[in-house]
């Protein structure tokens, strides 16, 4: 039998295989992009002042942990995820940068959080739509809401797919949606985008959560912008991990993805490529007890 603290890497919903190194890597690379992006761990007009004790879920190598415990020591970090390699690597780098304020466990949140009411001031969550059927979100943020104390917060970054001017990165975009939409992760109506960043205020504040506030980031890497080789490199190991999972869902066959990933690799590295990746930060508040 699998717990939470103990899931069956079988029964994951990622859409990548997460105990593969390479994603390991890549999630290590990409943690930098998104928060060089930002230019910050925390939107501008979050109040930080009272948090003591926060949470990330589904963690993956942990770089945002371990950022935001090298720069708030008097904080208490816990990170969370399914796979255990990330878990492994997460603690590997926790002893190498002598912190010891961060822990990190295995756990599947599909399932109820291991954690009793009340046990954080802020609950972090960034790309969770990878992994989080639309149908699991609202009792995801119950137990969200359940593990935050009165008063503490929670954050969400989601991101949609990049809009190009590459046919074959479009048609590789279109595939995602596809596959998307059969494995119920797609909150978008004919699969035209992802689709979470449209529902995260609404989700948020059925759940419960007040003051929702949010703010846009968008990462410009088309060909000459510094950004460009990084981030292209990021979705090109994205496709190639992703082609399992398409493939599974009936988007397209091997020799097809084959065909249109090698088009997208020249048009990715063309000097007119054009791209904005676009994500959302959006965060509320648990109300205070009456
Ligand atoms: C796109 S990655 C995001 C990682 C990290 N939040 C970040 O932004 O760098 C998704 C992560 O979700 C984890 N994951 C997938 N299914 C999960 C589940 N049911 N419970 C907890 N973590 C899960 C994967 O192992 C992977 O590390």
């Amino acid at each position: 039998m699998t717990t939470p603290a103990n899931p069956s890497p079988d029964e994951s919903t990622y859409i990548i295989d997460a105990e593969n190194a390479a994603e390991m890597s890549r999630l290590t690379k990409q943690d930098r992009l998104l928060t060089k992006a930002k230019g910050v761990l925390f939107p501008e007009q979050y109040d930080l002042s009272r948090v003591q004790r926060i949470l990330d879920i589904a963690c993956g190598p942990g770089g945002w942990v371990l950022d935001v415990a090298r720069m708030y020591p008097d904080t208490q970090v816990e990170g969370i995820d399914i796979s255990n390699l990330m878990i492994e690597y997460a603690r590997y780098q926790t002893r190498v940068q002598g912190l010891n304020n961060v822990r990190f466990n295995v756990m599947n949140v599909l399932e109820p959080l291991n954690f009793p009411a009340d046990s954080f001031d802020l609950v972090n969550a960034r790309l969770i739509a990878t992994f989080l059927p639309t149908a699991a979100w609202p009792r995801l943020l119950q137990e969200c809401l359940r593990i935050t104390e009165a008063g503490g917060s929670i954050c969400l970054s989601e991101c949609e797919m990049p809009i190009t001017n590459s046919p074959a990165f479009e048609k590789m975009n279109s595939l995602v949606f596809s596959a998307i939409e059969v494995s119920q992760q797609s909150f978008s109506p004919g699969r035209r985008n992802i689709g979470t960043t449209s529902v995260l205020g609404r989700l948020l504040r059925n759940a419960g959560y007040q003051h929702v506030q949010q703010k846009a980031y968008a990462v410009d890497f088309s060909a000459g912008t510094e950004a460009h080789i990084s981030t292209s490199q990021d979705w090109m190991v994205v496709f190639k991990l992703m082609q399992p999972f398409l493939i599974k869902m009936g988007a397209t066959t091997q020799e097809e993805v084959d065909r249109v990933y090698q088009q997208m690799l020249a048009e990715m590295l063309s000097d007119d490529f054009c791209a904005v990746w676009y994500f959302l930060c959006i965060w509320g508040e648990k109300p205070q007890k009456i």
